[in-house]
């Protein structure tokens, strides 16, 4: 044959191929999302995620002192509270000697260059298993608000870089910022879950922190009220760009694999920087067919935080954080 063309010129052997490469993965590029209980000495794998634990605060320091060992540069913590903690107005997430304000005075001091971008949201602390305040069976907003301004000012009390609000509210992103400036944090960051969809996928991530909606009558048994409709493209890039105009430093698109479409449009729409979370159910079903010997664990983990990156994440907040970080470092 003549062809005037021939594409596999550029495949032809691993040194071409890195040649022409466009996408290449840094352990600079990703948080690890890190589940954090009460107590001391203890490790508590997750059921739904093999390999991954929950830690008491002291085995976290080790931990996340090996994540920066390893060139992870950034952690989202997340606590699970004991029930009875828990109300409906989520006043637990306030507590200046709370879990998290605790964990995140710790790890600061410990690790002062790890970047925190704390969860903002009431779930782990609401006996619905809600994100917000519940009243007559609806999460109502603006109160809900209320509540997570404080929630954010505590954490930025206790010297986090970024809060994270996964909430899904309305106007929080204004609501903290003002809050930041008038309370003496103008340097603290908000990372918005932007894009935050309603997704099954987080099922294992609600194992973790034992943080699943109640079934109960009259609360709703989903999120669909206030985290996005799957089937829904252009409202992505609405939620996305209201919270910018809010004043997000960084916006996220969640889950990832099953979202790279809108990630993809959401990076070509906005002008600061865009991560996207590879969610705990994505991990779940990476490592079960792993374990069952149908995928190979390594290459699949790589080539789903490569293409997550391709589609346009600029940051990626993944289980596979260490794992995928100490393979690139070789
Ligand atoms: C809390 C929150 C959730 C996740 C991150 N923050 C759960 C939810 O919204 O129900 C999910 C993360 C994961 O599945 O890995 N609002």
């Amino acid at each position: 044959m003549y062809l005037q063309r021939r594409n596999r010129t550029l495949r032809r052997n691993e040194s071409i191929r890195s040649l022409v490469r466009e996408t290449i993965l840094t352990p600079n590029d990703f948080m690890a999302p890190v589940f954090i209980g009460e107590g001391k000495g203890e490790k508590h794998e997750i059921p739904s995620m093999p390999g991954y634990y929950r830690y008491s605060l002291d085995l976290m320091i080790k931990e996340v002192k090996e994540l920066y060992s390893v060139g992870v540069k950034a952690i989202n913590p997340y606590v699970k509270a004991s029930d009875n903690l828990k109300d409906n107005t989520g006043k637990e997430s306030w507590n200046p000697n709370g879990l998290m304000q605790t964990s995140i005075r710790a790890i600061k001091d410990a690790v002062p260059e790890m970047i925190i971008m704390s969860d903002v949201a009431l779930d782990p602390y609401s006996i619905y298993g809600h994100d917000g305040i519940i009243e007559n069976g609806d999460i109502v907003n603006d109160a809900t608000i209320e509540a997570l301004t404080k929630m954010s000012l505590s954490h930025a009390e206790a010297g986090v870089d970024f809060v994270a609000p996964s909430d899904m509210m309305d106007g929080r992103v204004a609501a903290f910022r003002k809050a930041f400036e008038e309370n003496g944090y103008s340097h603290v960051g908000i990372m918005t879950y932007a894009a935050k969809y309603a997704s099954c996928f987080y099922g294992p991530f609600r194992d973790a922190l034992d943080s699943a909606p109640v079934d109960s009558q009259n609360i709703p048994k989903n999120k669909k009220t206030y985290q996005m409709d799957p089937a829904n493209r252009t409202e992505a890039i609405k939620e996305t760009l209201d919270d910018i105009a809010e004043g997000a430093d960084i916006v996220m698109v969640k889950p990832a694999m099953a979202y790279l479409d809108i990630l993809r449009e959401v990076r070509n729409a906005v002008n600061v920087p865009v991560s996207a979370y590879q969610v705990s159910g994505e991990y779940a079903m990476i490592k079960a067919a792993a374990q069952n010997g149908w995928l190979d664990e390594k290459v699949t983990m790589m080539e789903s935080l490569t293409c997550i990156k391709r589609a346009g994440a600029d940051i990626i907040s993944t289980y596979f954080a260490k794992e995928a970080a100490m393979l690139l470092n070789g």
